[in-house]
């Protein structure tokens, strides 16, 4: 299967694993993988690291645009990165997960990363995944996808990544903030979560990898012709 010069994009729900389902994808038709929501944690470790952003989730905004200016928050072979820092790991702890759906509501903070994921969609073939690509990042994208699945099954699937790789992570607490960034993003004013008119709904909570592989080359060969 070969596929033509497009650009796929995946929005859905917290965990209901948009980044697993892209990067196979990506894997399977030679395009780049692109995780927007890393942007959006690797802002918000800056704004934990620099005092940016209080208990009570209120965020130094003139502080924290200044800060923007000069942050060279990239993607590497290594992953996410700060500069030469690497910072795939921390961007995954509950502690950036519990303050990165409020940094996300900053449009000054949305700008700075649809800035960036922009620069990556002029060459087309790849697949993002986050929560407003299909909709506001690259409204024309040819293939939209939207996933969804339930808040249990989403809960113990991300509880389990988490301590498979060593990180603390009771059940409850994990459930809790899937829903919290849940009702901020789909409540926010700028961008907020919502399914594209012309995005297809993935609700994967009993299906398998292979499943939803399949899934996606009947809606592509039916699409492209291929
Ligand atoms: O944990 P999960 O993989 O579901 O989330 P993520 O993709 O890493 O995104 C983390 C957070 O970043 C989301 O809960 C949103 O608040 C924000 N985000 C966003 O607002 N817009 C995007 N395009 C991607 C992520």
């Amino acid at each position: 299967m070969h596929l033509p010069d497009i650009i796929i994009a995946i929005d859905g729900y917290s965990s209901t694993g948009k980044s697993s389902f892209a990067k196979i994808i990506a894997k399977e038709f030679s395009f780049l993988y692109l995780d927007s929501g890393a942007l959006y944690r690797g802002v918000t470790l800056f704004a934990i690291e620099n005092g940016l952003i209080a208990d009570d989730d209120t965020i130094n905004v003139p502080e924290l645009e200044k800060g923007l200016e000069n942050l060279d928050l990239r993607f590497s072979t290594e992953g996410t990165c700060i500069g030469d820092r690497c910072i795939e790991n921390e961007i995954r702890s509950l502690a950036v997960a519990g303050k990165v759906s409020p940094i996300a509501t900053v449009p000054e903070v949305r700008n700075y990363v649809d800035k960036k994921l922009r620069e990556f969609g002029q060459k087309k073939r790849i697949v993002m995944d986050g929560r407003d690509i299909g909709t506001t990042v690259f409204p024309d994208a040819e293939l939209k996808i939207f996933m969804t699945a339930d808040p249990l099954i989403r809960a113990q699937r991300r509880a389990d990544e988490m301590q498979a790789k060593g990180m603390e992570a009771d059940l409850q607490d994990v459930l809790k903030n899937l829903q919290e960034r849940d009702y901020i993003d789909s409540h926010r004013e700028t961008s907020p979560l919502t399914q594209a008119p012309d995005a297809v709904v993935l609700d994967n909570s009993h299906m398998s990898m292979g499943d939803q592989m399949e899934w996606i080359k009947g809606i592509i060969s039916e699409r492209f012709g291929c």
